[in-house]
């Protein structure tokens, strides 16, 4: 069984395993920390029956923009774990909780030109549409889709409670108020034509017929879907 549920901050470091062992684009520690003291309910883990994080998605809500949206900042599965729909369930959580908690009306996000796998999850799965292309966006110059999926709008509370109802949707004080942008933070790899790093989707195991639970853990801030 494998179970979606929010992150905590003891989650951080194996979520920075994972992501070294996804992905070329890799983050210090403190941009981790600096988005679960931010935005702790846009942090969602995979976690498997032996409590080993086999995915997660890193997200954040943007504040430099004047309109109020989410940014998926990395998510990766293992290998092991691939073809089961767990990227699917952690970016609903992150998506529902962006829309619920903070009043997102869209969510953006960067993928690699020829990241098919990630390309077709966020077009065919999940509705992502091509909202501009970002050239050179990657280290190695590789292009960007920048992509966006638009959130439904949250239905207007009434009276009172419209302006003070508790939740986050105003920023929260940042963490890391130097850490403003993605790439700044992320720990620079020599420039390569090499694929290595990049993912090969073509070594991974297809598990689509694998017969394994998982389980979504709703939170009270905002529902995994
Ligand atoms: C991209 C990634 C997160 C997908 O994770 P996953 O858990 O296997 O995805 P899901 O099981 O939820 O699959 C979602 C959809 O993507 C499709 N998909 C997954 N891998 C695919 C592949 N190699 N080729 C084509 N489609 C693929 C699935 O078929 C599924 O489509 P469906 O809904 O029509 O069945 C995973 O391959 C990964 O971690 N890759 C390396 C890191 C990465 O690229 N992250 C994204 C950076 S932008």
């Amino acid at each position: 069984m494998v179970c979606i549920r929010q992150a905590t901050v003891d989650d951080l470091l194996a979520m920075q395993s994972c992501n070294l062992m996804c992905l070329p684009e890799n983050y210090q520690m403190k941009y981790y920390f600096y988005h679960i003291l931010s935005w702790p309910q846009l942090l969602y883990v995979a976690e498997d029956y032996n409590k080993k994080i086999v995915g997660y998605v890193l997200a954040k809500m943007e504040e430099e923009s004047t309109e109020c949206h989410g940014h998926i900042t990395s998510l990766a599965v293992l290998r092991t774990h691939r073809k089961l729909g767990l990227a699917t369930k952690l970016m609903n959580a992150a998506q529902q909780a962006m829309q619920e908690v903070f009043g997102a009306e869209y969510v953006s996000l960067h993928v690699r030109k020829s990241n098919r796998a990630a390309f077709h999850l966020y077009t065919e799965t999940l509705g992502y549409k091509i909202n501009d292309i970002e050239a050179k966006y990657y280290a190695d110059s590789e292009d960007a889709y920048d992509m966006r999926k638009m959130l439904k709008a949250k239905p207007e509370k009434s009276g009172a409670d419209s302006k003070n109802d508790g939740t986050k949707r105003v920023p929260v004080e940042k963490a890391g108020d130097r850490l403003s942008k993605d790439k700044d933070d992320t720990i620079r790899r020599p420039k390569t034509s090499s694929a290595e790093g990049v993912p090969t989707e073509s070594l991974e195991k297809d598990h689509s017929k694998a017969n394994i639970d998982i389980v979504v853990k709703e939170t009270s801030a905002g529902r995994a879907g």
